[in-house]
């Protein structure tokens, strides 16, 4: 035995570990297959298909030429209506999807034939710890397995033949509001996975796991822990000199919730880092005079080292940020040719509204510019690479509310961008969107539901069309090509709405990009203009991608609307218009013929909610309980989007032992609607009622949208 390990040890043969599936063995994913993906072009082996994450496929089959041909070759409908977040992988013929919930699908990528399905069954409470939707955005595959981060904080290996599961770890204290829902990365067998939660209440991190043992390897921690409770490593003492009060206490923040990427070159693995917890930094890390408070590493890019998770540098974009402005956007690496030097940069267009090109290799700032307008910060500075901040933005030093664009949701979200190397452009998905901040005095952290330290109550939309109308005008979302050396738009598409989907570059010269009022378009990478458009019966977040099996060229892409923009922002969610709520797969070729069935009919249910009889104290209590409690899932002034139910047609609002049982009894939970007993007795749910009637008798003779579909699957 000694001597057959031995062998094993001095071969370093995957034969040796691996025999229970030769079939897999023979086709598995290893770092020089990733790393030569622009050899076997039909594939897409990693989220961002390269590990430079550029999205860009060398695929030209279909192009500019040809593309009005497109037409759809399969679909599948999936077993959930939440949102749909991930890109597909295509390997050695057969496509891997996740959808909502943490499910994954197998499929044959050429005929849509359903391989297999895994169903970790997340536990439906666990809805509660996510700050926006069930979502997952995808898998990643080594050997031959396949892994998934699931929302309750497992890391799930799957065999990639048969679907059967080959390990689990929990990789989150699962008592803490900790969520997963980004793809995981494997570099050289280890499988790196972050999490969420930064706007309950958690200390964010990312963990490193043997991708065949499932055994941790390491941990890397974003913010510092007290000082008081010993010895950090020394990248986090330097942070903890940046931080002042207890940050501790709740968290501090900086979950790692989506972007990585890494170069083998380098041997580098780049991670951006989210927003500090709460975002109101006065409760977060209380300003101290002669003492630093940026807060690192939230808000920031870090560069480790992938085998042992060692810090190497950090570049923070938001050096004490207040405003939920994240670095947790799609991280892209390129070559690019600079005052006529080649610089080996990494480029990033987070929530805060510029766009950034660092060196990857020193994370020197090399160059910023705001790709929306912007109001928080007057410009970067180019010598320190700091924002140039505007003084009223900063809401809990001045006490007053400012509405700031971008908002929380940011000028750019996960959805992915994508980097054409031909043309040097970068495709941006960009949203155009304010936010009012107004600071909460005396606030505390509840054990349920969101922590931010603001006041969510006081911002709710009025029951006036015109008031609405406007906010919707100035609401908006935008396909960006933009030129990253000369930091400049090149060309755009205008959306009515934002919260449009990722985006995906080939070789064809084509940019594809779904959208949320329903559409799935192809556009002229060079000029922007519309070459091909699809309906996509709902609304399109995810990113597209592109494969080809036996010569053909196929483009996917999971339709299916929600994340946050479907949830939280009440009538705002309706601005790109109303549709239905469906969740597929969608795959097209240049002549395909499949047909959808019919668009499911959009329900207009006129609102008829019983009488108002609240006192004005209960609807006020009952409004400011709304506003911290319900709306980030009912939506903003108890008006919801389609994905979770619109309280104000809710039967039991007529009823109040009905809203009882579900509010404080909990008889829903196992439906994703927990119990609030924590944080409210059976007075003040009810007063949540007789707000929710009050706000249903203002609506009922508005103009605006009372369109809700109960699709919460
Ligand atoms: C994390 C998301 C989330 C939050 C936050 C949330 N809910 Fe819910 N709620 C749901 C979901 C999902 C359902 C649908 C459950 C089902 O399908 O049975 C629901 C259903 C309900 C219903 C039943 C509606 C009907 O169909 O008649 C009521 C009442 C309700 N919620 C009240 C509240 C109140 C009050 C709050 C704040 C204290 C709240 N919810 C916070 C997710 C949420």
């Amino acid at each position: 035995m000694r001597i057959l390990l031995g062998l094993c040890a001095m071969l370093a043969l995957a034969a040796c570990s691996a025999d229970d599936d030769a079939a897999a063995t023979q086709n598995g994913i290893d770092g020089a297959r990733i790393v030569g993906a622009d050899s076997t072009p039909g594939e897409w082996l990693t989220t961002g298909r390269t590990y430079s994450e550029q999205r860009f496929s060398p695929l030209d089959s279909i192009n500019r030429e040809n593309v009005s041909e497109l037409g759809l070759a399969w679909f599948a409908d999936l077993d959930t209506a939440r949102g749909q977040e991930a890109t597909p992988l295509m390997i050695d013929g057969t496509l891997y999807v996740s959808t909502a919930w943490s499910k994954v699908n197998a499929y044959d990528g050429a005929t849509g034939r359903l391989l297999w399905s895994y169903d970790p069954e997340v536990p439906r409470e666990t809805g509660a710890k996510a700050c926006c939707d069930a979502v997952n955005r995808g898998v990643a595959a080594w050997g031959g397995n396949l892994y998934v981060g699931t929302l309750d904080g497992r890391l799930v290996a799957i065999n990639r033949a048969t679907g059967a599961e080959v390990w689990s770890q929990v990789t989150v204290d699962q008592s803490q509001p900790y969520t997963i829902t980004g793809a995981p990365r494997v570099i050289d067998g280890r499988v790196i996975i972050g999490n969420g939660g930064a706007e309950f209440g958690v200390r964010g991190y990312i963990t490193a796991y043997d991708a065949a043992s499932g055994e941790q390897l390491w941990r890397f921690y974003t913010v510092p822990t007290n000082p008081a409770e010993g010895e950090q490593p020394a990248y986090l003492q330097r942070a903890a000199e940046t931080w002042n009060g207890e940050w501790w206490s709740i968290g501090g923040g900086g979950t790692v919730w989506d972007a990585m990427a890494y170069d083998p070159e380098l041997n580098l693995l780049y991670i951006g880092v989210g927003n500090g917890s709460p975002w109101n930094q006065a409760y977060r890390s209380p300003e101290t005079p002669g003492r630093n408070n940026d807060n690192l590493y939230i808000s920031s890019i870090v560069a480790l080292r992938p085998d042992t998770g060692e810090y190497v540098w950090h570049y923070q974009t938001t050096p004490g940020e207040t405003w939920d402005f994240t670095a947790t956007q799609h991280i892209i690496l390129a070559d690019l040719e600079i005052e006529g030097e080649t610089r080996r940069v990494l480029m990033q267009a987070p929530k805060n509204g510029f766009f950034y090109v660092i060196d990857r290799e020193t994370g020197e700032f090399i160059s910023a510019h705001n790709f929306v307008p912007v109001n928080w910060a007057t410009g970067i500075d180019q010598e320190t690479g700091r924002p140039i901040e505007n003084p009223a933005a900063r809401y809990y030093r001045t006490g007053q509310p400012f509405v700031s664009s971008p908002g929380a949701t940011g000028a750019h979200s996960w959805h992915p961008m994508a980097f054409d190397p031909a043309s040097g452009l970068v495709f941006i998905p960009a949203i155009e969107a304010g936010f009012p901040y107004i600071p909460e005095e005396n606030w505390e952290p509840a054990p349920l539901g969101f922590n931010v330290g603001i006041d969510m109550a006081a911002g709710a939309m009025p029951a006036d069309d015109n008031v609405r109308r406007a906010a919707a005008t100035g609401t908006r979302g935008a396909l960006i090509a933009w030129d990253p050396v000369a930091q400049r738009e090149v060309w755009r598409v205008n959306y009515r709405g934002p919260w449009n989907g990722g985006v995906l570059a080939t070789a064809g010269g084509l940019v594809f990009q779904g959208s949320a009022a329903g559409d799935f378009a192809a556009f002229n990478s060079e000029t922007g203009e519309q070459l091909w458009t699809a309906p996509a019966q709902t609304g399109v977040v995810a990113a597209p991608m592109t494969y080809s099996i036996d010569g053909v060229q196929y483009v996917a892409v999971l339709a299916g609307w929600g994340g946050v923009w479907a949830l939280a922002p009440g009538t705002l969610s309706y601005t790109s218009g109303v549709v239905p709520n469906v969740s597929r797969l969608l795959v097209y070729r240049l002549g395909g013929t499949a047909q959808l069935p019919e668009r499911l009919p959009v329900q207009e249910r006129a609102l008829d909610p019983p009488p108002s009889r609240g006192t004005p104290e209960q609807i006020a209590t009952g409004g400011r309980l709304f506003g911290r409690f319900c709306g980030v899932c009912h939506g903003d002034a108890a008006v919801a989007g389609t994905v979770i139910p619109d309280l104000r047609y809710s039967a039991a609002l007529g009823n109040a032992d009905t809203w009882r049982s579900v509010v404080i009894d909990g008889v829903l939970a196992q439906n994703g609607m927990i119990s609030w007993r924590r944080v409210m007795n059976a007075e003040q749910a009810d007063a949540v009622r007789h707000y929710v009637i009050s706000r249903a008798n203002q609506d009922r003779n508005l103009a605006s949208p009372t369109v809700n579909q109960l699709g919460a699957r």
